[in-house]
Parts: structure tokens; C-alpha cells; sequence
């Protein structure tokens, strides 16, 4: 049966990850498990926070009617309560379980909120460095995606995202901490960028939203903060996710924030939830929902992933690889010896290191390492780096 042409094309775009899994499984069954270091998948390795387990458990014994029944699209109003309230205090803005929205993970709820916000044609600003499945969400709600670039050191080139938007522009969609480049972006910048899309939207007649994905903000380091960005931006809306705060990403846990002061907040939750339907999530799942609920404000133990950034980026700083120090989330974007990041990847298969080419993410001339793995994996690795950046330093 031919498949959708378009679906085609989408699926070599987005090979490259695919391409290193099936690598790394096949490297795996040639020279075994531990010699094969697999840094290519932001699969998270820490161990979900014993809390989990106990309310798992508490409620799988819940004597409860209708508990694996359908429910309101939006999910659980318990639930919902309860990570209103965490919001209120994580905000500084006052939300009810009205402005939340259960979905299926972080992804789930960009699908929902492009599907809610775009017409076909309408323009989403998506910046570079950028999660490869960005472009394929925007497509799903029939939108185009506007690439625009960060600055160097990845934080936001607002006079190039000025300049990107048109009458066209629905939604600048930011991400932080940032997969791949573990930027966070801090408060002055946030700042300006709501204050640019206030004044865009009043000089072109046309509400632009600023829609945060954040299924990272748990997970930061040295003291930094993400700051909220429903107190700095009237039009915003966060999508959210379980999968890394909790290591949870098989339960497909996460929500939709709908900032309480965006223009027509009930006609965009209302859309929201009708969504949620249609696009056959129907709601979030139901059991995890009723565990999260009393696990707002739990995360997994992030020290163990900053000793893995630490143990990583001393690593490659000896080497001689060049990076920023990611501030938050599991990633490392490390800039290649030579400008084509793919054939240094390829020299990294040769040393059995399993990474993702910059370009995959729009960020040629970098590549990606996750660094959700074993330490061993880490320091076994080493040797193999060293001798990969050597063979283009020469
Ligand atoms: C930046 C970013 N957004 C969204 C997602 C999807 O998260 P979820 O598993 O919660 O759907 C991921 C997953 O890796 C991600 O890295």
C-alpha cells in the first residue's frame, strides 16, 4: 500500500535519530551491551522518586466506581485542582483546574494547543536548536513553521524573532531548558520577548501566543531558575509534561496551562478540551492521572543528572571539545571539529558512540549528546571521544 507522500518525506526528515537507534542495536548485537555507548535517545535513566511506586500502589487498591471509565476530555477535576494550585505558587498568577487540561504528554498537549490556535496557513515562530518534532506538530494542525535562529550561546535573538513575524504569525513556541542545548532563558529575556509579542499583536491587529514547553523545568542546575512565563506574558499557554520531572515518559502524564488572562481564555479551553477529543486522545490516562495528583511539586533526584553533566562536560573539556554548559535539562551540544556534523557523528559510530547530528535538530555543525545514561557509559566513553576529535584535530 503506498503511503501519503508527504508522510514519506516526513519520515527521512526525521531519520536521524531513527537511524541511530538502529545503529546502536545492531552495534549492541555485534560487540555486546556495555561496549556500545548509547547516548542518542532523551530516554531518562534516573529512577522515578519512591513516591510513585507507594501511590501507585495506593491507588491501583482504590476502591473507586467507574475508575478505568471514560471521563471529562479535560481529565480529573482532583488532579487539575492540585496542579492549579502548584502553578499558583510556581507562577505567581492565580489559575483554577479550569485553566488546566490533561493530556498525553508534553507532546500530546502541543498537539492539542496547535490544533486549538492555528488556521491552515497560519505561522509558528519555532527557534533553532529545536526539538525535531516540532515541525511535525505544526504540520499536524496545518501550520507552517518559521525557523528562526538563537544567538551563539543559544539565548534568544529577539531582533531576529522581530523580524520573522508577519500577519501570518499565530504562535512563537519556545523551549526551556532547552532539549538539545540545555539553554534556559532567563527573566530579562522572557521579559522582552512577551513585551515584543504585546506590541506585535497590537500593531497587527492579531493576537500572537507565546506557548512555552517545559517538560525540563524541574530539571536545572546550579540554583538557576526558569522563570514563569505566565506572569510575564498576558497571551501564554504551557504545555507540560511528567515524563523527565518524574521519569515517567511511558505513562503519557502531562497538561496544558492556559494563562487565565489570555483574550478569550473560555473559548480557548473549551477548543482545548474539544481537541483533546478529536484528535482520539480522548482524555490523559486515568490511573497515572489520579497518582500525580498527589505528586505536585516531587521531582526525581536531579543532583544525579547534574554529576552526569559535570562527569561529561570535565570529560570533553580535557579533550578539547568545545560546548555551553547546559544549565538545565539532559542534553549537551557539543560543537563538531569539522563543519559536517554528520561525518563526525559517523566517526563517533566508529568508536561505538552512539550521538545525533546538530543538523537533525537545525543546528548543523553541533552534535547532541544525551547524557541520561549510566556513569560507566559516561567514562567508558572517553577514551573513544578523545580519540574521535584527535583523528580531525591532526
Ligand atoms: C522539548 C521536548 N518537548 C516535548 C517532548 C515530549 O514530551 P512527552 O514525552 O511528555 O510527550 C520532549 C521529549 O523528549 C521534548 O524533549
Amino acid at each position: 500500500m503506498a503511503i501519503s507522500a508527504k508522510i514519506q518525506g516526513f519520515m527521512s526528515q526525521s531519520s536521524w535519530i531513527r537511524k541511530m537507534f538502529e545503529e546502536g542495536d545492531n552495534l549492541k548485537k555485534q560487540y555486546g551491551k556495555d561496549s556500545v555507548f548509547d547516548f542518542s535517545l532523551g530516554n531518562p535513566n534516573v529512577e522515578p522518586p519512591p513516591k510513585v511506586k507507594e501511590l501507585l500502589r495506593r491507588v491501583a487498591d482504590d476502591i473507586v466506581p467507574n475508575k478505568h471509565g471514560y471521563m471529562p476530555n479535560a481529565g480529573y477535576t482532583e488532579t487539575r485542582e492540585a496542579i492549579a494550585a502548584y502553578l499558583t505558587g510556581a507562577q505567581g498568577v492565580s489559575l483554577s483546574y479550569k485553566h488546566v487540561i490533561m493530556t498525553c504528554g508534553a507532546g500530546g498537549a502541543l498537539n492539542v494547543i496547535l490544533k486549538v490556535l492555528l488556521d491552515p496557513g497560519d505561522e509558528v515562530i519555532v527557534l533553532a536548536p529545536f526539538f525535531v518534532e516540532y515541525r511535525f506538530y505544526v504540520d499536524n494542525a496545518g501550520g507552517i513553521t518559521r525557523i528562526v535562529k538563537t544567538n551563539d550561546d543559544f539565548s534568544l535573538d529577539l531582533n531576529a524573532i522581530e523580524k520573522a513575524i508577519t500577519e501570518k504569525t499565530k504562535v512563537v513556541l519556545i523551549n526551556s531548558p532547552n532539549n538539545p542545548t540545555g539553554k534556559v532563558y532567563d527573566e530579562a529575556s522572557i521579559k522582552a520577548l512577551a513585551a515584543l509579542l504585546s506590541e506585535k499583536s497590537k500593531t497587527g491587529g492579531k493576537d500572537i501566543c507565546l506557548v512555552s514547553d517545559e517538560p525540563y523545568s524541574d530539571i536545572v542546575y546550579d540554583d538557576i531558575k526558569v522563570p514563569g512565563i505566565l506572569a510575564a506574558c498576558k497571551n501564554s499557554i504551557i504545555a507540560s509534561s511528567y515524563s523527565k520531572s518524574l521519569s515517567l515518559p511511558g505513562e503519557r502524564i502531562g497538561y496544558l496551562a492556559i494563562n487565565p488572562a489570555i483574550s478569550d481564555a473560555g473559548t480557548v479551553i473549551d477548543a482545548a478540551i474539544l481537541c483533546n477529543r478529536i484528535l482520539g486522545f480522548v482524555n490523559a490516562p486515568a490511573l497515572i492521572q489520579r497518582v500525580i495528583a498527589g505528586l505536585q511539586g516531587v521531582r526525581v533526584d536531579v543532583e544525579e543528572y547534574r554529576r552526569k553533566r559535570d562527569l561529561l562536560c570535565d570529560g570533553l573539556a580535557a579533550a578539547g571539545y568545545r560546548f555551553n554548559k547546559p544549565e538545565g535539562a539532559f542534553y549537551l551540544f557539543v560543537k563538531t571539529p569539522i563543519e559536517d556534523d554528520v561525518s563526525f557523528v559517523k566517526a563517533l559510530v566508529k568508536e561505538r558512540i552512539l550521538t545525533v547530528p546538530g543538523s537533525g535538530f537545525g543546528g548543523p555543525g553541533y552534535f547532541r549528546i544525551a547524557y541520561c545514561v549510566d556513569d560507566a557509559t559516561i567514562v567508558n566513553a572517553m577514551d573513544g571521544f578523545r580519540k574521535a576529535l584527535r583523528e580531525f584535530s591532526q
